[in-house]
C-alpha cells in the first residue's frame, strides 16, 4: 500500500481498519502490476475500494472515457454489469472484468431489446435515446445512449423536436424540463432513488435550516424540484469542490458523501441515502480474486456489439455536459 493511499483513506477509515486490509490491497497492486490492469471504481463503491483500490473513480461517463484512453490491457471493472459491457463495446481488445456477475441494475433489467423494438414500431422514426444504464442488446437497438451527466446535450444534438427516452422516467422528465423537445418516456426507474421523496426532504430541510440541495436526476420530479443543483455523481462532487457549501444535502446513493468527504473536509453532508444493492456486490476479496483468476469476463456477440457500439460511440462525440 502507497502513502498516497493511506493518505486517501485517513479520513474515512479508522487506521486499524487500513491494516487489517493492508494484505488484501498489497495483493491487489502487485496482480495489477502482473497483469497490466488498472481498477476503474464508479463513485458508488465503498471507500475501500474507491480510497484504496481504484485507479480511476468516476460516473458512468467517465467510465467509459477510461476504456477509451487507457493503456492497460486488462480493465477491472468495479461497479455494477452494464458499466463493463460498456467498457468493453469502447475497447474490445483489452479484458474487462467485472468481479461478481450479479452486480447488475434493476433499471437496465426493466427493458429488453424486444421493447425498443415495439417502441419503433409505436412511434415510426422517432429516434430512441438510451440512458447507458441498459444492456446491450438495448443499446444495439437504440440510436444513441446518454449518461445522466450529458442527457440534454444528447437529446438536443439528435436536431429533432420527438425522441423517446428510456428507460429512466424520471432523468427523461427532468431532460424534458430542460429542453424544448418533446420526450416520450418509457415507464421504469431506479430502485435506489425513487425512494426518496420531497416531503422528506422539505422535513430535512425543516430540521437542519437552510441548506443546498443537490441530487441525482434519477430522483423523482417532487424531490428534484427541491434541488438547487440537479446532475450526474461527477456533476455533484464537482459542484460541492466548486461551492465549497458548510452543509449540503446530498441525495443518491449512500457511499458518494463517503467517498467525497475526502476532497471536501470543510462541508458536512447532510444524507437521506439509500444503498444500491447491486453496487455493494463488489468488495475488495472479490476484486483480489477477479485478478487472480481472471474473472468473470465480458463478452458480447459480435452482432450485437456492432450495432450497441455505434450507439455509445455516438455519445462519446457529444461529450459531457456538467
Ligand atoms: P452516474 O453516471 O451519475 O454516476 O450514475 C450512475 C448510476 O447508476 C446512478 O444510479
Ligand atoms: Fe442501477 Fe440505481 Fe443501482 Fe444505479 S443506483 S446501478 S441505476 S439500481
Amino acid at each position: 500500500m502507497t502513502a498516497i493511499q493511506i493518505t486517501r483513506a485517513a479520513d474515512v477509515l479508522p487506521e486499524e481498519e487500513v491494516a487489517a486490509l493492508q494484505p488484501t490491497i498489497d495483493a491487489i497492486d502487485r496482480l495489477k502490476r502482473e497483469r497490466n490492469a488498472i481498477v476503474a471504481a464508479h463513485n458508488y463503491m465503498t471507500p475501500d475500494i474507491y480510497h484504496l483500490a481504484a485507479d480511476i473513480t468516476g460516473d458512468s461517463l467517465a467510465l467509459a472515457y477510461l476504456a477509451l484512453e487507457t493503456e492497460a490491457e486488462v480493465i477491472v471493472l468495479a461497479g455494477v454489469h452494464f458499466m463493463a459491457e460498456t467498457a468493453k463495446l469502447i475497447a474490445p481488445e483489452k479484458t474487462v472484468l467485472i468481479p461478481d456477475l450479479e452486480a447488475g441494475c434493476s433499471l437496465a433489467d426493466g427493458i429488453t431489446g424486444a421493447d425498443i423494438r415495439r417502441l419503433r414500431e409505436q412511434y415510426p422514426g422517432v429516434p430512441v435515446v438510451s440512458y447507458v444504464n441498459t444492456s446491450a442488446d438495448v443499446k444495439a437497438e437504440s440510436d444513441i445512449t446518454c449518461t445522466s451527466s450529458n442527457a440534454v446535450a444528447v437529446v438536443e444534438s439528435l436536431g429533432v423536436n420527438r425522441v423517446i427516452f428510456t428507460p429512466d422516467q424520471f432523468l427523461g422528465s427532468w431532460v424534458a424540463s430542460q429542453t424544448d423537445v418533446d420526450v416520450i418516456l418509457w415507464e421504469g426507474s431506479c430502485m435506489v432513488h425513487d425512494k426518496f421523496t420531497g416531503q422528506e426532504i422539505r422535513d430535512y430541510k425543516a430540521q437542519s435550516g437552510s441548506l443546498p440541495v443537490i441530487a441525482h436526476p434519477e430522483s423523482p420530479p417532487d424531490v428534484l424540484a427541491e434541488a438547487d443543483y440537479v446532475g450526474s455523481t461527477h456533476g455533484m462532487i464537482s459542484w460541492v469542490t466548486r461551492n465549497q457549501p458548510e452543509k449540503v444535502m446530498m441525495i443518491t446513493e449512500c457511499s458518494m458523501a463517503d467517498n467525497v468527504a475526502e476532497a471536501t473536509p470543510n462541508t458536512t453532508y447532510v444524507r437521506p441515502c439509500n444503498l444500491c444493492p447491486h453496487m455493494k456486490r463488489i468488495t475488495l476479496d472479490k476484486i483480489r480474486r477477479s485478478l487472480e483468476t481472471m474473472t468473470y469476463q465480458v463478452e458480447i456477440p459480435e452482432q450485437v456489439a456492432e450495432r450497441a457500439r455505434l450507439a455509445v460511440t455516438r455519445m462519446l462525440e457529444v461529450g459531457r455536459q456538467d
